[in-house]
């Protein structure tokens, strides 16, 4: 038999870090000693309190059952106690956040809440492709707003046409940014905001990354910004923060009807996260701060030794001290996916190619921090002895 698939797969490649993945499974089964740089994806464990946290709360037999479609009470209390020690912002834990089974889940579901047929989402590019594939499965229509080095990797949108923005239902924004590793900064997102206001478009805003900071200035929450609760509604995850990309646990805050909308959506297709996982994400939240120092301190380690061996290899990796992505462009003559071709067929090494990400990030490829450092250094020592 064959089945005619919808259109709005048929429209899409296969998923990146799957593609990268498969490319990774076929060089190790030819027995290939493979260094993913790949996915962002931290190597390092969770933090032991919070695997016990889990243990205990995996044998509470009320635990067994179903969970509450919003998340427990105590989750997204704490959810908006870290808010509060985090970036000062006050949330009422009932109406203004919900608990999301990874930020990936809540990303892909937003735009089911607000998006017709035909409505234009504004979406970065180079980016995360979940913005684009949520829209499109929404019936909507991505706009592309290049990410370009010369504008600090920000969404010009002023330059967005007019008939553009009033089609716009909502537009995505990521920073501290992946793939590029830029940051943003308050004057960006209060133009934001107030651009938003005028247009009647709501901002999504994804803050994955805002813990995984190496220098001394600490990434700001859109939600900070005076009026953007009005507007804004933000994703975050505790996958990056706290090495837990298998547990599937994350949260979305801001406007209370955002919120909400989200969460209808949400209860019509799934049925929440396991209770335990939202106990051990309460212990989580509640880490102290220095736990998060030390895990801050291998990332910075790692990126001054990978864009030292970058440079000292002629290549332009771009200076970050945010996420652990090191934002490099592809030597001259090559397109993005021949480099990062060359680097798993003659190097073994896994990298994402800019082009993944979406047109504009072609010309560059991006590495993820996520090995031990001695594995970095034969990352560059491989790269050298393809003799670019
Ligand atoms: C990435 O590598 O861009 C991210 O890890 C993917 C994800 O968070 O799902």
């Amino acid at each position: 038999m064959a089945f005619e698939l919808a259109q709005r797969l048929k429209v899409l490649p296969p998923y990146l870090f799957a593609e990268l993945d498969r490319r990774k499974q076929e060089k190790l089964a030819q027995g290939v000693d493979v260094i993913d740089l790949g996915v962002g994806d931290p190597d390092l464990p969770t933090p032991e309190p919070i695997v016990e946290a889990l243990c205990r709360a995996a044998k509470k037999p009320e635990n067994h059952r179903y969970p509450s479609y919003v998340g427990m009470k105590a989750y997204r209390e704490a959810v908006a106690q870290w808010y509060k020690r985090r970036f000062d912002i006050n949330l009422d834990p009932n109406r203004e956040v919900t608990a999301l089974i990874g930020s990936k889940e809540g990303i892909a579901h937003f735009p089911l809440a607000f998006v017709q047929e035909g409505d234009v989402v504004l979406c970065p590019d180079p980016a995360y492709p979940v913005y684009k594939i949520g829209t499109i499965f929404a019936g909507g229509k991505p706009y592309t707003m290049p990410l370009k080095e010369e504008n600090d990797f920000l969404p010009d949108i002023g330059s967005i046409p007019q008939e553009i923005v009033d089609k716009a239902k909502i537009i995505w924004v990521n920073y501290p940014n992946n793939p590029t590793s830029a940051d943003a900064t308050e004057d960006f997102y209060r133009d934001l905001v107030r651009w938003a206001k005028k247009h009647n478009i709501i901002v999504a805003s994804d803050n994955a990354y805002s813990e995984i900071y190496m220098g001394d200035r600490r990434p700001i929450s859109i939600l900070q910004i005076e009026g953007a609760k009005e507007v804004a509604i933000e994703f975050h995850s505790l996958s990056k923060t706290y090495n837990m990309t298998g547990w599937r646990i994350g949260m979305a805050v801001g406007n209370e009807e955002l919120v909400k909308a989200l969460g209808k959506v949400k209860t019509n297709v799934d049925s929440g996260q396991f209770n335990a996982v939202q106990e051990a994400g309460i212990t989580a939240l509640s880490l102290p701060e220095d736990e998060l120092d030390k895990l801050r301190a291998v990332y910075r380690e790692r990126r001054e030794v990978m864009t030292a061996a970058l440079k000292s290899l002629g290549l332009e990796p771009l200076e970050s001290d945010v996420t652990f992505y090191v934002w490099t462009k592809v030597p001259k003559g090559y397109t993005s996916a021949e480099f990062v071709g060359r680097l798993i067929d003659e190097a073994g090494i896994v990298c994402t190619p800019g082009n993944g990400f979406g047109e504009a990030g072609e010309g560059f490829f991006r590495i993820s921090l996520t090995v031990p450092t001695e594995r970095l250094v034969e990352a560059a020592k491989r790269i050298e002895n393809l003799k670019l």
